[in-house]
């Protein structure tokens, strides 16, 4: 595990409509892995789940990460586990904190659109922006004012940021229209459910591709790549194994059946704990956690997700 931590539950309350706030600190009181904005930890539930959340305290705090966890009825039972068995005082175990989602910090200027619960990173991020004395603007999306979570945090930023519920403008909030209005020297950072973020990728903006950054919480249900026709072979360069990839089984899914331990979490190229050094071959890259300019010349995939380009990859395993 990446810097494993044993944090203790300090706090916990009802921040909003099916969002519960958490605070956890270092079990044994000492000062806590430094994290940036947009970092999240990956914890492991006491239903043996392991789940990612976003850090949304002030960066420069070494006591204590604050977390907001938005229940999700009928999902894959992490954010239940957490709203229903977690209680102050209890021990969690998590790796050191992880950033996918990382601000520029020499942009012009800084456009965050968040929906629901997707403004926990985005809650870092501000602080930063803040204590930085950058321009920086947010659109909050939610279906009701019961869901605007953490919004006391933003009251004192009133003149920078424009709320949208669902239920008093009678409609969802109008990317296309906000992203054709968009400054072309922003950045945007976008968190929240999937349609938002896949209309902000997708909506004709003066924002070049580039500068428009997300943090996916689950995958796209649509546009997903088709599965290599025949497949490919990996090669473990460590233990010399070669193991065939057919199309329908991931690389996560053949390693597993011939009993290699590898570390998962989400299964959905979201996530990042999969990630697995290449030392030979050209990978098909599916995730949701790599921009196009941080995929060249990377050399490691998630594995859950992503293929390969080539008949043969080696891995670093
Ligand atoms: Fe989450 Fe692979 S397990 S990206």
């Amino acid at each position: 595990m990446n810097g494993a931590l044993q944090l203790r539950i300090a706090d916990m309350s009802a921040e909003a409509h099916d969002v519960m706030r958490l605070e956890l600190v270092d079990a044994r009181g000492q000062s806590l892995p430094a994290f940036e904005p947009g970092a999240h930890l990956a914890l492991t539930l006491p239903n043996g789940a392991v789940r990612q959340y976003s850090l949304l305290n002030d960066w420069r705090e070494r006591d204590r990460y604050v977390l907001g966890v938005g229940r999700v009825r009928g999902g894959r039972g992490g954010s239940e586990c957490v709203h229903a068995e977690l209680r102050p005082g209890m021990l969690l175990h998590s790796a050191a904190p992880v950033n996918h989602f990382a601000l520029r910090p020499d942009a012009t200027r800084y456009l965050f659109i968040a929906g629901g619960i997707g403004i926990t990173p985005i809650l870092s991020m501000i602080r930063w922006c803040h204590a930085m004395d950058k321009p920086w603007q947010l659109v909050y999306a939610a279906r009701n004012r019961s869901r605007l979570a953490f919004y006391e945090d933003l009251v004192p930023h009133r003149e920078r940021v424009h709320l949208h519920c669902d239920d008093e403008a009678a409609c969802p909030l109008p990317v296309a229209r906000l992203m054709a209005d968009a400054p072309a020297d922003a950045e945007v950072y976008c968190c929240g459910p999937a349609p938002l973020m896949e209309a902000v990728r997708d909506s004709a903006s003066p924002v070049p591709a580039a500068a428009r950054h997300f943090e996916w919480f689950s995958a796209p249900v649509a546009g997903e790549a088709p599965a290599s026709a025949d497949g490919f072979w990996i090669d473990l360069r460590r233990s010399g194994q070669s193991l065939q990839v057919p199309p329908e089984l991931s690389i996560l899914e053949v390693l597993e059946r011939h009993g290699h331990d590898v570390p998962f979490s989400c299964r959905d190229g979201v996530c990042g704990t999969c990630e697995t050094g290449v030392c030979e071959g050209e990978i098909d890259h599916r995730d949701y956690v790599y921009s196009e300019a941080q995929r060249e010349g990377l050399r490691s995939m998630l594995i859950c997700v992503s293929r390969a380009r080539s008949p043969r990859l080696v891995l670093d395993l």
